[in-house]
């Protein structure tokens, strides 16, 4: 058997591989599993474009937010202008930008919230994380804000992680919730 180039596509597997990040070994590049979900996103809508929020929803969920480069990457797999993909992480404020932490704590302080308490647990926030709004905690596991309605005050007082809503909350409940949070993410390696 003739021993065969590394820059030879046909024989070597990496080089045909449709990432460009990928083949280049980057951290950004999607998983296997990843390559699966955008495969079957790609068949449900009816063009490329359509596939482009749920690509960047799953770059911020494995990140936290959502780099550069991977809007480009996001950009190149949907067949749209990198500026176009630009414009779409930049309209969407549920999108970050920047690094914060893995998981995102909103706390509302608006008037339902606070009738019922938003202020205290915002106290009880700050003292379980060891910091106060707009700031991220030293393990990079949270990055807490406060914020205007929510449009959940049946749950008073709401917390949203992520994009999820979780209320009514007490010190107690505050405190399970964050557990769990941490829990999860060092089963997962993340800390
Ligand atoms: S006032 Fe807090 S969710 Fe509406």
């Amino acid at each position: 058997m003739q021993p065969f180039e590394r820059s030879d596509p046909a024989h070597d597997p990496t080089l045909r591989d449709p990432c460009p990040l990928r083949r280049l070994g980057h951290p950004l590049a999607f998983s296997a599993e990843e390559e699966d979900r955008i495969e079957r996103l790609l068949s449900r809508y009816p063009t490329r474009e359509a596939a482009i929020l749920p690509m960047l929803w799953m770059i911020q969920d494995r990140h936290g937010w959502i780099p550069e480069e991977a809007v480009s990457l996001v950009a190149e797999r949907c067949g749209v202008p990198p500026s176009h993909a630009y414009g779409v992480v930049s309209f969407y404020t549920m999108f970050r930008r920047e690094p914060g932490g893995r998981h995102q704590l909103q706390i509302c302080t608006n008037l339902s919230c606070q009738l019922m308490g938003a202020e205290h647990l915002l106290d009880c926030l700050r003292r379980r994380l060891g910091i106060g709004p707009g700031e991220t905690a030293a393990d990079g596991l949270f990055t807490l804000n406060e914020v205007e309605c929510l449009a959940a005050c049946e749950m008073a007082p709401v917390v949203q992680v992520d994009d999820e809503f979780h209320g009514p909350l007490d010190d107690r409940g505050l405190g399970e919730l964050l557990d769990g949070l941490r829990a999860r993410a060092a089963k997962e390696g993340r800390i």
